[in-house]
């Protein structure tokens, strides 16, 4: 698909699920405090959420790193940033900033980031324009944390074994060597990955109002009568393959990735 029409249609799907986005997906914190476990003992941190959604993970990091980090919340979608704003708020944290903005062009100074980070959304960007300004906006010896789910991963989750074309579909994830040759690209390099697990456990039902309320974006990619025609055959699929459908076990598996330049 061309890529501005992408971008129009990514944007649109994350418009339109921006205010139950924290409900659909599952947050989960062990990445969180793995970073910060990364993180020198600097006194104060200056960090950027780049695709921060509604900031379920931009929460998770100022709660775990306290008051002495200060952090830069951005993203493409207005109403994401919104609910970020008034979410964090809502929870008694203020030393944030938030404000939309791309990824290929981030609102922010030269070499004034001593982290970066982003959480499920390098897919939708545009690699190589993103890690440039990474480059550039990171200190010398700043860090980027990439957090994302390979193809591979999506495709042994439960969506991608048991839901069809869910795989073949989400064609925009990225393979570790992919990432890895962009990084390079980019005149940066990995200093370390580790692999996240998350055993899941769910009912049909609520795997079928995920599905429906679009808890990946990916199914905002069929059709109307193909999402229909899959998500029968996904019920099927399940019926067939798990003997207890109130207590339908899974793993999701993600990726972290950090690199300095
Ligand atoms: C799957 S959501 C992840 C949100 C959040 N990081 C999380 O894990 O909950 C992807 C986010 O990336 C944002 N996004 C997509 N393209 C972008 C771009 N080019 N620049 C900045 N944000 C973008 C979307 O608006 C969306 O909020």
């Amino acid at each position: 698909m061309n890529r501005i029409i992408s971008q129009r249609k990514t944007d649109s799907h994350f418009s339109k699920i921006a205010s139950k986005y924290k409900n659909l997906r599952t947050t989960d914190t062990d990445h969180i405090q793995y970073i910060k476990n990364q993180l020198s003992k600097k006194s104060q941190i200056v960090m950027a959420d780049i695709g921060c959604g509604d900031g379920r993970y931009s929460l998770e990091l100022l709660k775990c790193l306290g008051e002495d980090c200060y952090l830069h919340c951005i993203d493409f979608n207005e109403n994401m940033i919104k609910y970020l704003k008034s979410h964090l708020m809502d929870q008694g944290i203020f030393n944030f900033c938030a404000a939309p903005g791309d990824a290929s062009k981030l609102p922010l100074e030269s070499e004034t980031m001593d982290y970066i980070v982003t959480f499920n959304a390098i897919h939708h960007f545009d690699i190589q324009k993103f890690l440039a300004e990474v480059y550039e906006c990171l200190k010398d010896d700043g860090r980027a944390f990439i957090y994302t789910r390979l193809r591979n991963q999506n495709s042994r989750n439960i969506w991608g074994q048991y839901f069809p074309l869910f795989s073949e579909m989400e064609d925009r994830l990225y393979e570790f060597d992919e990432l890895q040759y962009a990084i390079k690209k980019a005149d940066m390099r990995i200093v370390h990955t580790n692999i996240f697990g998350h055993n899941r456990t769910s009912n049909l039902d609520d795997l079928v109002d995920k599905a429906k309320n679009n808890h990946y974006s990916t199914f905002d990619l069929y059709s109307e009568s193909e999402f229909k025609k899959s998500l029968d055959i996904f019920k099927q699929n399940i019926i067939d393959n798990f003997d207890d459908l109130e207590n339908i076990q899974w793993q999701d598996e993600n990726i972290l990735i950090e690199i300095s330049k």
